[in-house]
């Protein structure tokens, strides 16, 4: 059995059903911040366990025999929006559960961390990152990441092999979507306003990788021999983009299915922003794992699939996490004053 935390988040709705597929058993345990939607007929190859990690029973690990670490607070914005709950959901929850994973010799531990742990800030020199480039975070959600990251590295022994995935700005379709992320704004943009905003010149790099490719490599890395993922990092991008190539990417991608009349507005006016690269070759050369989907190809995916689903909703709040969490966070005190909506 697989325990994916944040299963029923933006990756895990992706991740569990390509688990189930190859013949795994499931135990999903999140917070369901976006409900579990997007997770639907999945059958009994999928247990869903609602619950916070800060506060979480032993008795998920039962019958585990390896974890996909995904949840917590999953971008700046929210990580900025309460630092404290970050800092405890992000690197103290993670801490807890790997330790508990240790004590019960559960083994296998992918972490999904993210490339923002590179970003040095304004004004940084452009190099190509490696997992072995000095790093230093400052903002709070790479911070948390980073933190969590050392813990699982000291842990890493005979007896548990963390692998650490830090993963560049994931785009692509989901059930349980997210407009908030680079590739995937620009896509909703473009449908909605038939038009493209690209700010800064669109000079800035991105590391970017579609999200099926992300699901894959997770399962490769549980699979993997132990003594070629213990206590090993590993970045997950399919290619460098400058945002401004991006946008032409996506334009051209919705062209091919129809949708013509899309402009690229480029804002030259600022030139304090953040750019960086990083170099996802290390987990091909050492596991095989190679990226397969592009910019293009994922953004004819996600209009196909938005149109089978007749997904044009693309301003209801659940889809930008900071969005819906602080709209959440507000109808808490709301719904503690009042009671219940529609029922008493
Ligand atoms: N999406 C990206 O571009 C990206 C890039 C790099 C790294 N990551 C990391 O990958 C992971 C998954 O990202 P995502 O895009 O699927 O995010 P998401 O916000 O869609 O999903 C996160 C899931 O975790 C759950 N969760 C949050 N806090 C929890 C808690 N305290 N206890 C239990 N469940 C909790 C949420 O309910 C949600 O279902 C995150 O850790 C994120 O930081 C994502």
């Amino acid at each position: 059995m697989i325990l994916v935390t944040g299963g029923a988040g933006y990756i895990g709705c992706i991740l569990v059903p390509l688990l189930a597929e190859k013949g795994y058993s499931v135990r999903v345990f999140d917070k369901l911040f976006f409900g579990d939607g997007g997770l639907k007929n999945l059958g009994k190859r999928c247990e869903i366990v609602q619950g916070d990690l800060r506060d979480f029973d032993p008795q998920i690990l039962d019958g585990v025999s390896a974890v996909i670490h995904l949840a917590g607070l999953s971008n700046d914005p929210t990580a900025e929006y309460n630092p404290t709950a970050n800092h405890e959901m992000n690197t103290v929850a993670t801490d807890v559960l790997a330790r508990r994973c240790k004590e019960r010799g559960i083994k296998r531990f992918s972490f999904a961390t993210t490339c923002s742990i590179y970003d040095l800030g304004f004004a940084a020199e452009d190099f190509m990152r490696t997992e072995e480039s000095e790093v230093e975070p400052r903002a709070a959600y790479a911070t948390s990441n980073y933190e969590a990251e050392r813990i699982l590295l000291k842990l890493a022994d005979d007896n548990f092999h963390p692998v650490l995935l830090r993963q560049g700005t994931v785009f692509g379709w989901s059930p349980r979507m997210r407009y908030d992320l680079v590739v995937n704004t620009m896509m909703k943009d473009a449908l909605m306003k038939g038009a493209l905003r690209v700010d800064c010149g669109g000079e800035m790099w991105r590391p970017l990788v579609d999200i099926e490719d992300v699901a894959r490599a997770h399962i490769v890395c549980i699979e993997a021999p132990a003594e070629k993922i213990k206590g090993r990092i590993f970045n997950i991008v399919q290619k460098n983009y400058r945002i401004l190539e991006l946008a032409h990417h996506v334009k051209r991608a919705l062209a091919d299915l129809g949708v013509t009349d899309v402009t690229i507005n480029v804002d030259y006016s600022h030139f304090n922003t953040r750019s960086y690269r990083v170099d996802g070759t290390l987990i091909r050369r050492e596991l095989g794992f190679e990226p397969k989907i592009d910019v293009q190809t994922s953004v004819r995916n996600m209009l196909t699939q938005i149109r089978e689903n007749k997904q044009m909703d693309f301003m209801n709040p659940r889809y930008y996490n900071i969005q819906w969490m602080s709209l959440l966070d507000e109808m808490e005190g709301v719904l503690k004053s009042i009671g219940g909506v529609f029922t008493l």
